[in-house]
């Protein structure tokens, strides 16, 4: 006797970007999963702000919504992706789908920084399943390499580039010489920006990534006020080319460090000139890459799509067949009140490095008055804060009175050059606020 496939009901919440992509690929695969899965894959409806807005994806009128909680508690929906973004109503919207035991599958990574512990929490208490495989690096699997495949590893280093947008415009201005406001139009075009753009361009989003993965890979949520947050708004043309003299490339970068012995972390996002034969600095365009050391494997670097609709339907629509192999009964769970403890057992175990135990190699661009005997004077205050000079580059710009140096550091701790920077800044002969760049070198 055959019995009919168990039929799985999805609810999509936000069918912009990212949700239109999620059913396009998934209307193309549907029939191959359900017979990989046993199951049958039914659109229950979408939900979106503007019901007449016209979209590339189309699905009937009457599968469209505007009203989330309607169409979640839908006893049909058994697995809702929050896709909407935002943290008020999705966060309403993401709590509610647990608490009735559904499976959420969010690329919400904003929402998870902000509220990952309360949403962990209530699914432990609640039963249901969160996935997230999209709220990091769009198409590269780092969630369910982090939680499964490099589970045996202790981390020391985590760095990566985990901005699309930051990484599409440094790439183009680079290779084409194009200014930041030509490129970031494209990349709107594109869909690789968040609706909020300061997320991108100002560190934001890298940071809620980074802060995901240190929790998975340190059972830490660390705070903004114990990381340091910079966006490329800052980085020139001119810059792009002088990292190049130097021998270096500028990306935008996430890394999380952990020293095991003394127990503290550090987590940044910020601009970094990074040697030019390393991986991370030929990962170009909208591409991401991370590259994670670890005690067991060494270190392994995860290059692919970061950012835009194809790829980041892909993360989701991996999740949604775990979610269908949740609701089919699989035994494996993740996030249940075991995970928990063992992550929070993690987390207490490790502090916050003070500035004094960050040691950075510094990249420095200041514009000096073109007089006798102004660089002594810079050279003088890096060496009482006993900052090593590695290379200097002095650029003079003619007719001006005015010359432009650069110069790279030896490694030095973050407290030394802030105090540096403090009294440059003093300085009559020094024309604008020196631009401070780290310089980092990854293992791979
Ligand atoms: P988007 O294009 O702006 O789409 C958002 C969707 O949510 C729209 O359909 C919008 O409706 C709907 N929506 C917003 N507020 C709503 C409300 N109050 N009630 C009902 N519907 C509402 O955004 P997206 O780029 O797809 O991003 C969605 C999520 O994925 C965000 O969390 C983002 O951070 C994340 N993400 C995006 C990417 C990417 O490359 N774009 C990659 C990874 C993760 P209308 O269409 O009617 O306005
Ligand atoms: N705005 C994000 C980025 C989308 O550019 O990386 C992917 O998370």
């Amino acid at each position: 006797m055959s019995t009919s496939p168990l039929k799985i009901g999805l609810g999509i919440i936000g069918f912009g970007t990212v949700g239109q992509g999620v059913w396009k690929h998934l209307a193309a695969t549907k029939k191959y999963l359900e017979v990989r899965m046993g199951v049958k894959i039914e659109l229950i409806g979408v939900c979106v702000r503007d019901p007449s807005k016209k979209r590339d994806v189309e699905i009937p009128p009457t599968q469209i919504h505007t009203d989330p909680f309607k169409l979640l508690e839908d006893p049909r929906v058994n697995i809702v992706c929050e896709l909407m973004g935002g943290t008020t109503l999705a966060r309403e919207v993401t709590l509610r789908a647990l608490h009735l035991g559904k499976v959420v599958v969010s690329a919400n990574k904003a929402l998870i920084c902000e509220y990952g512990a309360e949403i962990f929490k209530t699914v432990s208490s609640h039963g249901g399943q969160f996935f997230f495989e999209a709220s990091v690096a769009g198409g590269i699997p780092i969630i369910k390499s982090l939680r499964e495949g490099l589970v045996a590893n202790r981390f020391s280093e985590i760095a990566g580039i985990i901005n699309g947008t930051c990484n599409y415009l440094l790439t183009r201005m680079e290779k084409e010489g194009l200014a930041y406001e030509t490129v970031l139009q494209d990349a709107r075009r594109l869909g690789y920006v968040e609706a909020d753009e300061s997320l991108d361009l100002d560190g934001i989003d890298a940071y809620h990534k980074a802060v995901i993965l240190a929790f998975l890979a340190h059972g830490k949520w660390v705070p903004r006020r114990n990381t340091l947050v910079e966006g490329i708004r800052a980085v020139t043309l001119e810059d792009i080319r002088r990292a190049h003299d130097f021998g270096y490339r500028i990306k935008h970068l996430a890394v999380i460090r952990r020293n095991f012995s003394k127990g503290w972390m550090t987590l940044g996002v910020y601009p970094a000139l990074i040697p030019l034969d390393k991986v991370l600095a030929r990962v170009d365009g909208v591409f991401n890459g991370i590259s994670l050391s670890g005690d067991v494997v060494g270190t392994t670097t995860l290059v692919g799509r970061g950012a835009g609709q194809d790829a980041t339907a892909s993360a989701v629509i991996g999740d949604i067949v775990d979610a269908i192999r949740v609701l089919k009964g699989a035994s494996f769970k993740f996030l249940t009140q075991a995970d928990l403890d063992s992550y929070n057992a993690l987390g207490t175990a490790v502090r916050m490095a003070t500035l004094d135990e960050i040691q950075t190699q510094f990249y420095l661009r200041f514009a000096l008055r073109d007089k006798h005997g102004v660089s002594a004077e810079v050279y003088r205050i890096l060496a009482e804060e006993k900052i090593s000079v590695a290379r200097v580059i002095q650029y003079e710009q003619a007719g001006t009175r005015r010359g432009t140096h650069t110069l790279s550091t030896y490694p030095v701790s973050e407290s030394a050059m802030e105090r540096a920077l403090r009294k440059l800044k003093r300085l009559r002969t020094v024309l604008e606020p020196p631009l401070v760049l780290r310089i980092f070198t990854p293992e791979n």
